[in-house]
């Protein structure tokens, strides 16, 4: 048996493939174009291991997909690639028109031909499964409740914007072509393999080199942190056991301030990698002009995946921060390479000098 991941070479897709492949005997074809953000030194030690087919390939190529997929049977699709980062949506929204929305409408319906041809009984057993975000849902008041599953979509970027309308086209795949999918929306990640445009690993990579640690605006805004191996249990779990055309919301309960998250870093980087001054890192952190349009607060109730599915994640976010920290102490190397070139522009741009 073989699943077919797409952006298996970016943060969760990464962490996905060495998850599953660590858990479950069974074949991963994993397709990824590669942009800036897709970096195979993610999948640098699964080289020699014959289960980790990598296709380096655009999700939305109607040549390449129907060839993948007679060739390789898959069972299930697991759908990670996307643009991903809302500052990048906010100065060229393009390419995550381009990727989230027409690619996904691509890849649905290659799918959806190959689907069709199956026999009947790997027809029933077949799986999209498509991995969203809790940004659909818009931003929440401080006292409202968390996400659930039937809340409004609301999305207020282009890159939540991107992702409700390719949410919106599974759905409706699903409803018009019966094609077997789920849904899964999750509050925000971290862990290895974060690229370091997004606020944990900037932070990290920042203050170890000694530039400002930059909060947007008041620093107050609240995200939902989840570690990104419980993301990847979540989705195995729902792919295994989850109700067709269902959605479900993943995320830990754990509601955190910027600042707050900030500060805790710098507190882990204080006692495991002390600055040289006997300072501490959060002498770096700096305030800078807000992010247009910056929603205020996301927060997931995760009440749907744990009573029906019995998932639950397993780390804290103190022990699932100190992990996640120790991994780009101890993994330097990672941090200069994809660093380097690109990324450089990306920071001159949004954070100028
Ligand atoms: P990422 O930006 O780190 O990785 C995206 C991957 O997709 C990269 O490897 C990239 O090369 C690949 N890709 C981009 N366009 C492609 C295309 N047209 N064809 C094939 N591959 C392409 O993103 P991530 O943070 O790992 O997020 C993965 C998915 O999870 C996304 O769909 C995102 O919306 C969703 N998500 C992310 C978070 C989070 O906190 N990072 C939370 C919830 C949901
Ligand atoms: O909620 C899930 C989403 O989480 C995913 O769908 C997205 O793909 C992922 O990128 C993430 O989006 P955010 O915008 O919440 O993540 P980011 O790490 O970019 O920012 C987290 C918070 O920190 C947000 O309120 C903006 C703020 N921030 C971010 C950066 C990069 C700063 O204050 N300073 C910064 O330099």
């Amino acid at each position: 048996m073989t699943i077919l991941v797409t952006g298996g070479a970016g943060f969760i897709g990464s962490n996905f493939v060495h998850h599953w492949l660590a858990s479950a005997n069974e074949a991963v074809v994993n397709l990824d174009k590669l942009t800036y953000a897709g970096n195979l030194a993610n999948l640098a030690s699964l080289q020699n291991d014959a289960r980790h087919v990598f296709v380096q390939g655009d999700i939305g190529d109607t040549t390449l997909l129907p060839q993948l997929l007679a060739q390789h049977q898959p069972r299930a699709v697991v759908h990670f690639a996307a643009e991903s980062h809302v500052d990048r949506s906010i100065h060229g929204p393009m390419d995550f028109i381009q990727t989230n929305v027409v690619g996904t409408f691509q890849l649905l319906e290659s799918v959806r031909a190959y689907w069709s041809a199956l026999a009947a009984e790997q027809q029933t057993a077949f799986r999209f499964l498509h991995v969203s975000t809790d940004e659909v849902y818009g931003s929440l008041a401080p006292d409202a409740p968390a996400f659930a599953e039937t809340h409004a979509y609301e999305p207020n970027s282009p890159y939540s914007a991107s992702k409700a309308a390719s949410d919106h086209l599974v759905r409706a795949w699903h409803h018009t072509y019966g094609l077997p999918v789920l849904t899964t929306n999750c509050s925000n990640n971290y862990g290895p393999y974060h690229f370091p445009e997004k606020l944990i690993p900037l932070v990290i990579h920042n203050a170890l080199a000694g530039k400002p640690l930059p909060i947007y605006g008041d620093g107050m805004q609240v995200r939902d942190w989840l570690y990104v191996q419980d993301h990847c249990s979540a989705i195995q779990r729902v792919l295994q056991a989850g109700r067709l055309g269902e959605t479900y919301n993943v995320g830990g309960w754990n509601e955190k301030p910027n600042i707050e998250v900030v500060r805790t870093l710098c507190s882990l980087l204080d006692e495991l990698q002390p600055r040289a001054d006997g300072q501490s890192y959060a002498t770096q952190i700096t305030y800078v002009k807000d992010r247009a349009g910056h929603d205020r607060r996301y927060a997931i109730d995760a009440r749907k995946i744990e009573q029906e599915l019995g998932w639950r994640p397993q780390e804290t976010f103190e022990t699932g921060l100190r992990k996640t920290v120790a991994w780009y102490l101890a993994n330097a190397d990672w941090v200069a390479n994809v660093t380097s070139g690109q990324y450089r522009q990306w920071v001159g741009q949004q954070y100028g000098a």
